[in-house]
């Protein structure tokens, strides 16, 4: 079934062959949502004025949160958000962030500077989550907590009893317990969270675990901290110490163009061979997932401990005087997000929880705040593009592209994942890397003949562009693809991203 759309800018010089086979016989687990996840936390602006602007601000707001985020959020079934860090997570004292604003302590946030007032607590945090229908996932203090602390929070949050700490929860305005299951013991263990070694940490882990207790109806997931990039020995050596009492294992893995974290390249002044290496360092992720992976096959070889990527994204250098590690977001980074998701979708048997660093004004952000105005940054549009795959089958793809680039730096050109949802409506993502050749595919369905295709594509006129305070450049169109017996044939501009649905 062919569609008429507006022609879409980058379709025009030059395309290449590509073949995409669609498994939809052999379909595999299901997709977990949580997937498409994000993270906040206290630092620049991603919490005061991304997310709190008080109950007083002109700018408008349900009990002091930003409605304009709030909406956008929702928009996108935001399915988990990651709370209060990061590095902050092992400097926080939770009972700092309870009762009345007025006469809670101001603290210097030693992690990312300037003075955390507080203001924005575990009330605030909790209230946030509900409105944006996300589950919470709260990072405990371990580097300078104790178990005590953690306990009485998750007692403070969780319990519908008449205990005192279940009564103070209520005095400071909050009757019914939280619904709270994902609990990360401590972040970055190996470097801000305390710089431990695996063995030291694993068995911190297990002190901590032993006292994740239930309160309430829910039943706590335990997240250790587990590695960053390529560090395979601390997962050998916390699955081999801590496996049993684990149910979730971190991975942290940043995209830096450069690879190098003295100078890590501009958000949005590049060329083309920094937009490849950019890729080239994202598909890393899949080599990272695979081998800690492996390693944890052999102490969890029925996957019971999930991979939980809760920290994923471009870090590049900071734009000066907006706050610490606020970047822009370009095409770019729209093309890093889908190649991360379709890694996590193909790895969804173990892979069953993510996080986006950040959620707003921070690195990777989806959502750009200046005072009142807000941004949907491309990176946004694709957790939009991509919500059709949470709780879906996934299904196998073979793709055959001829390569971006040429000797070491090629790169596959054509990038994707696919999933059937529960009214059967097959989903296939596909990432053209190139930055100037469209990509003509044959898509074949093994296993159901396609009837019609619908779709949205987000690229721009250049590698570059962005959406800005008062400028939008990269937004999701409607795309046009051809039923041709049975199979597919689809024409995808360069650097793009483009999200089909096939009955
Ligand atoms: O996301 C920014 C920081 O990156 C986090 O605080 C930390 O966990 C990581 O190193």
């Amino acid at each position: 079934m062919a569609q008429s759309t507006k022609p879409v800018p980058g379709a025009a010089s030059g395309s290449f062959e590509a073949t995409l086979q669609v498994r939809v016989d052999r379909p595999g687990v299901t997709i977990d949502r949580n997937i498409y996840g994000s993270f906040a936390e206290h630092l620049g602006r991603g919490i005061y004025e991304g997310v709190w602007v008080g109950e007083d601000s002109p700018i408008p707001n349900t009990r002091g949160l930003r409605n304009d985020v709030i909406a956008a959020l929702r928009k996108i079934k935001l399915p988990v958000l990651r709370w209060p860090g990061g590095c902050f997570a092992d400097e926080y004292h939770w009972r700092d962030g309870i009762g009345p604003r007025a006469k809670r302590p101001r603290r210097a946030n030693t992690s990312w500077g300037g003075v955390e007032t507080n203001a924005f607590g575990v009330h605030e945090f909790m209230d946030f989550a509900e409105l944006i229908g996300a589950q919470p996932y709260i990072s405990v203090n371990v580097g300078s907590g104790s178990p005590r602390e953690m306990m009485e929070w998750l007692e403070y949050m969780t319990s519908p009893s008449d205990s005192s700490l279940a009564r103070l929860r209520r005095e400071n305005g909050r009757q019914q317990p939280w619904s709270l299951k994902f609990v990360g013991i401590g972040n970055e263990a190996w470097g801000c969270g305390g710089n431990m070694r695996p063995e030291y940490y694993a068995d911190e882990y297990r002190r901590y675990a032993a006292f994740v207790k239930k309160y309430g109806a829910d039943e706590f997931v335990k997240i250790a901290v587990g590695p960053s990039d390529e560090d395979y020995n601390w997962t050998e050596v916390v699955m081999k110490q801590a496996a049993k009492f684990i149910d979730g294992l971190s991975l942290h893995y940043y995209t830096l163009p450069t690879g190098n974290w003295k100078a890590k390249g501009s958000a949005t002044a590049f060329g083309e061979a920094e937009w490849r290496a950019t890729f080239r360092r994202t598909l890393r992720m899949e080599e990272f997932i695979g081998k800690h992976s492996a390693i944890m096959d052999k102490y969890d070889p029925d996957k019971r401990v999930a991979l939980i990527v809760d920290e994923w994204g471009t870090w590049y250098e900071s734009e000066p005087g907006k706050g610490a590690l606020y970047q822009q977001s370009t095409l770019r980074d729209a093309l890093v997000a889908a190649i991360n998701f379709n890694v996590f979708n193909q790895h969804a048997e173990r892979v069953r929880m993510a996080a986006s660093a950040q959620a707003i004004n921070v690195l990777q952000a989806m959502i750009l705040t200046k005072q009142g105005q807000m941004v949907l940054t491309p990176t946004y549009h694709v957790f939009d593009l991509y919500q059709v795959h949470q709780g879906a089958l996934a299904i196998p793809v073979d793709v055959q592209a001829p390569r971006y680039g040429s000797g070491a730096d090629a790169l596959p050109s054509v990038h994707a994942s696919a999933s059937r949802d529960h009214s059967g409506v097959v989903h296939i993502s596909l990432v053209n890397l190139d930055a100037s050749r469209g990509a003509d595919i044959s898509v074949s369905l093994k296993g159901q003949a396609a009837t019609s295709v619908t779709g949205r594509v987000l690229t721009g006129t250049s590698i570059n562009a962005l959406n800005d305070f008062g400028s939008t450049a990269v937004e999701p169109r409607p795309f046009a693809g051809e039923v041709v017996a049975g199979g597919l044939q689809v024409s995808v501009p360069a650097r793009s991203v483009v999200v089909l649905a096939v009955r």
